[in-house]
């Protein structure tokens, strides 16, 4: 039996009904069954001010400590004004500092954006994907995906993805993160050195 991973799931929207986190519920039993899901909540977090650092504010050392010891990270969000939302963006810098300390270093990641429009996010896909460039998040690079046109008719009573396009695509892609994480993810020993992050400009 393959180990099992845990993975950080980073939900972009704090939307009652957003179809992100229909998309991530969908992933869920989409996946493989070894892959480990840990929603990590962002809504709560403090503005990110690095004044704070000295007396962090217990939401931000929660975050930190929640994301650390996983193995991966997926991020599933909508995009906003072709970027990401601010919301995410704050959950982004939290786990980025005290600098040299970042929790997202050396995770295996992906990114799926889910979108009401015709582009599927793409903006915000890439605008995530330039800022895990540089917090050295290898980050999958093939498949891609950009959910458009999502819409009510594409989930079931039951959370499941109806939409046969939508339903192909994202098992494509998470058997491939799979497969990502697997050839990534370090011994539990090094992940423990690793979590402590590389020291970022
Ligand atoms: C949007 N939306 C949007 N859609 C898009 O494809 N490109 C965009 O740039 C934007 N910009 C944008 C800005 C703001 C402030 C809002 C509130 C919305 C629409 C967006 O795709 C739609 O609201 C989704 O339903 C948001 O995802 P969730 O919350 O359903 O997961």
């Amino acid at each position: 039996m393959t180990q099992q991973r845990q993975v950080a799931l980073v939900i972009g929207s704090l939307r009652a009904g957003s179809f992100n986190r229909k998309v991530a519920r969908a992933i869920e039993k989409l996946a493989p069954e070894h892959l480990v899901f840990h929603e990590t909540g962002i809504g709560d977090l403090p503005l990110y001010n690095e004044d704070r650092e000295q007396d962090a504010p217990a939401e931000w050392t929660a975050f930190r400590d929640a994301i650390r010891p996983l193995d991966a990270l997926l991020f599933v969000t909508p995009e906003y004004n072709r970027s990401i939302p601010g919301v995410l963006k704050n959950a982004i810098d939290v786990g980025s500092r005290p600098y040299g300390r970042s929790v997202w270093a050396k995770k295996p990641g992906a990114v799926i954006s889910a979108s009401i429009g015709t582009y599927g996010g793409f903006g915000a896909n890439h605008h995530l994907r330039q800022s895990c460039v540089f917090l050295d998040v290898p980050l999958m690079p093939q498949p891609e995906a950009y959910l458009s046109n999502v819409k009510e008719e594409h989930f079931g009573p039951n959370g499941e993805v109806t939409d046969e396009r939508m339903k192909k695509l994202l098992v494509r892609f998470m058997t491939a993160y799979a497969d990502w994480v697997e050839k990534l993810v370090r011994g539990p020993g090094e992940l423990a050195d690793d979590a402590k992050g590389k020291p970022a400009a």
